[in-house]
């Protein structure tokens, strides 16, 4: 060893803590951070890094039910849904699957599940206390048609899901980027809503709500558009807000600051 005090000192190196290497999972078994890394090109990035606490009972139920509930958006292969869906009596191949974007902290999908016990929701979102909360539900109200997807619905989307292989895709209350200059970040734009239309059935529901107008606007005037769905509404405009759609979390808070909610209800055509 060198008695030199200035000389390079290995031991003050190794007394330094590692640094986390970020594809290491938080939760040991459980959701990696970035699955998907940056080997995937995301023109939309339609989210925020949101860094909740985690409870313990979050982190708790992300240990110990990852490995059987969760999917990590890593956007290398495809998903067999009925694969995904299996129980212990077997895969349910004739399962119909909806994909839930942003689900946030879960508390409407697991309702909507519990209502529904005959289609799975695969519930897609990048909040990691959100993902712990949602395991949690389900498993205390005994739900096993849920599945939790951590990373950016968008890759699950292009990368990991069947061509019309959906039978329904819900976006509640989707980040409304405000600022002129995030508008871009928006997830419903066409872009999107073409990959979308790719990987749903014919016969498949959109279903979209907002309570900020100028987003329900954009949403309306995107899928009006789009030669791939039909509205619901004989109209042409929002549809009635549906009874089989829980009141959110961000609902909530929207409707506190006086703000009106859209639902728009597309049905995905033959085309
Ligand atoms: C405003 S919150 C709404 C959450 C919940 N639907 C509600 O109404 O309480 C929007 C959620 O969408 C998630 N999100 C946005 N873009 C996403 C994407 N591309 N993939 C997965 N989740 C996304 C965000 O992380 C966030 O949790």
């Amino acid at each position: 060893m060198s008695e030199n005090p200035t000389a390079p000192d290995s031991h003050v190196e190794r007394a330094l803590p590692a640094p986390r290497d970020r594809s290491e999972p938080m939760f040991p078994g459980g959701p990696v951070a970035d699955p998907a890394g940056s080997h995937h090109e995301r023109r939309i990035r339609s989210f925020r890094p949101r860094r909740g606490r985690v409870t313990p009972g979050q982190g708790e139920a992300l240990r110990r039910l990852w490995p059987q509930w969760g999917l990590d958006i890593d956007g290398l292969s495809r998903i067999d849904l009925g694969e995904l869906f299996a129980t212990e009596a077997g895969p349910r191949p004739d399962l119909p699957v909806v994909l839930e974007i942003g689900f946030g902290m879960g508390e409407a999908t697991a309702q909507m599940a519990a209502a529904d016990p005959g289609t799975g929701i695969l519930a897609a979102d990048v909040h990691t206390p959100g993902q712990g909360n949602l395991l949690a539900l389900a498993e205390r109200n005994g739900l096993d048609t849920i599945r939790v997807a951590n990373g950016d619905a968008i890759i699950l989307l292009r990368e990991m899901l069947a061509p019309a292989s959906l039978s329904g895709l819900r976006v509640f209350f989707p980040d409304p980027w405000p600022k002129k200059r995030h508008h871009k970040r928006r997830l419903i734009q066409p872009e999107f809503i073409e990959l979308a239309a790719t990987r749903m059935k014919p016969g498949a529901l959109l279903h979209c709500a907002t309570d900020w107008e100028p987003y329900a606007e954009q949403m309306l005037e995107v899928l009006s558009a789009s030669p791939a769905f039909d509205n619901s509404q004989p109209d042409g405009g929002y549809a009635p807000r549906p009874d089989f759609r829980p009141l959110t979390k961000f609902e909530s808070q929207g409707l506190d600051k006086g703000h009106l909610v859209h639902d728009l209800i597309f049905r995905r055509n033959d085309t």
